[in-house]
């Protein structure tokens, strides 16, 4: 027996000793350590500190409108980089947009490495729920990435999608980043309902006769659903499911940590075998918009939904990991881009609120490496800031363009703070209807003239083109303006408003 235990062991270790070799472990640094990392492969010697978002502190962030246009010069859309004018959708497709989308994913966002492994779905849980008073059939499903290259990383993409059970033919569906429950609010939590489900599944393994018993009396299933809930204003995906339209959440953790520190692991570790980024590789906004586009592979599978119909949404930093998922995945027909700030609708050039330094600082990892050499005051290249980034978010709007893009704000009285710099967010959408206009369809019915345009007061929907704006009379959400999303949508695609058409 003891001799067993040896072999055994032996076996083991050896096989663990294999292991190792073939893969090295992750590098496990603190975020600090990481960023370093990089400042180190950019040659960066010192930093600006990015300012405070707390108005009393000294070294608040400017708020001053006069101030906030140190750079007013942004780069022109339609003028190519070898001085040419941009007049022809061909010559948009063909030269400047690459242009513009090279010099975004090189200085910005990061590249999308080209080994990227596959991921299969799996759908681990169909349910039938009531979402407000509208049957729907909930899925559960999980994305596994191919990790046979590294195996000491696993990532398995974490996707919900609800839609209307009695839809008469496919929905077109709003695929939304956050954390993804199934629906009924009454119903367990996500980890409590599959432990539940599991010690269900055992017990009627074990016993055909409970199985039998509970499909006699479904209301004493303890897995039963309680119907429709009463009473508040409706919830998001209630007004979703009861306009037609279904809706997916995907939970951007179980693609990629928010976090630096998590930069060596999640897909982005897992692509790079568990070792620190390059300057050009992509930082957490891309990867989490890489995973959206994973997600879209899967509805295009599902017979239930509209795959030509398929939306992105994202609130604040998923705003921004929304607006970069519309602009590089062509096959997303509609966005929703709520509260996204700096990095994303929000200029670079502009010095209002959240700047620049704050992005190459905390947040460094959600950006590519090569973006904090604009918050360096010492290095190789010198010190550099926002003016000195070729590209800016006016550019990323257009390459939505042109397809349906809504851009959504709060008010700061109601909590959607100074600090997004909603006023950054209005110059870069007019100045992106151009490449709206340019492509044959309408932008938000004012001139491109990005200096002198007013942003208009809040609760003003400028929704009668495929670009769109509205500032709602909310907070830090996009809740008070979906309804009007959902209407604009619609009427866009020249859909009814009733269920299932
Ligand atoms: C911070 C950050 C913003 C971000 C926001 C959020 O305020 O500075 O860029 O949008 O967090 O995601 O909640």
């Amino acid at each position: 027996m003891k001799k067993l235990l040896y072999v055994l062991l032996f076996i083991t270790t050896v096989g663990q000793a294999q292991t190792i070799k073939q893969y090295p472990e992750p590098v496990t640094f603190t975020a600090e350590e990481d960023r370093q990392n990089m400042l180190d492969q950019l040659g960066v010697k010192a930093v600006r500190r990015g300012p405070s978002g707390d108005e009393k502190a000294s070294n608040h962030a400017n708020y001053d409108e006069s101030l906030a246009n140190p750079f007013p010069e942004l780069p022109d859309l339609l003028t190519l980089k070898n001085g040419k004018r941009v007049t022809t959708p061909a010559v948009w497709w063909t030269q400047r947009r690459p242009e513009i989308a090279e010099d975004i994913e090189r200085e910005v966002y990061g590249r999308l490495p080209k080994n990227i492994p596959s991921v299969k779905w799996t759908v681990v849980l169909t349910e039938k729920e009531f979402v407000g008073f509208t049957p729907v059939i909930a899925k559960e499903l999980v994305g596994h990435v191919d990790n046979s290259e590294y195996q000491l990383i696993n990532v398995d993409i974490s996707m919900t999608v609800v839609t209307p059970a009695n839809a008469k033919g496919p929905v077109p569906v709003l695929m939304m980043f956050g954390r993804n429950e199934m629906p009924s609010p009454v119903q367990p939590n996500k980890e409590d309902m599959l432990a539940l489900n599991n010690a269900l599944r055992e017990l009627l393994s074990k016993d055909p006769k409970i199985k039998e018993i509970l499909e006699k009396y479904p209301a004493y299933s303890p897995l039963a659903r309680i119907s429709p809930t009463f009473g508040g204003p409706p919830t998001r995906e209630q007004e979703i499911i009861a306009a037609g339209w279904g809706y997916a959440t995907i939970d951007p953790a179980s693609i990629q940590a928010d976090n630096g520190q998590g930069i060596t692991r999640g897909i982005i570790g897992l692509v790079n075998k568990g070792q620190p980024r390059k300057p050009d590789d992509w930082g957490a906004l891309r990867a989490w918009s890489w995973g959206a586009a994973r997600g879209l592979d899967y509805l295009e599978t599902d017979p239930l939904v509209d795959s030509k119909h398929i939306g992105i949404e994202g609130v604040s930093r998923y705003g921004k990991a929304a607006l970069v998922t519309l602009a590089f995945e062509q096959r997303f027909a509609v966005g929703l881009i709520a509260s996204s700030g700096k990095g994303g609708t929000t200029l670079h050039r502009r010095v209002f609120g959240e700047a620049v330094e704050n992005l190459t600082g905390g947040f460094y990892y959600w950006m590519a490496g090569n973006y904090i050499k604009y918050g360096a005051s010492e290095g190789k290249f010198g010190a550099m800031n926002g003016s000195n980034i070729p590209v800016d978010s006016h550019e990323l709007i257009a390459m939505c363009a042109p397809r349906l893009t809504f851009i959504s704000y709060g008010i700061p009285e109601k909590g959607d703070a100074r600090w997004l710099d909603q006023q950054g967010s209005y110059m870069a959408t007019v100045a992106a209807g151009s490449v709206f206009k340019l492509l044959g369809v309408k932008d938000i019915g004012v001139s491109n003239d990005y200096k002198t345009e007013k942003m208009p007061p809040y609760n003003t929907s400028m929704l009668d083109g495929e670009l769109a704006w509205r500032q709602h009379d909310g907070g830090h959400t996009d809740a008070p303006n979906i309804k009007y999303f959902l209407e604009w949508a619609d009427k866009m695609m020249k859909r009814s408003l009733s269920p299932g058409n």
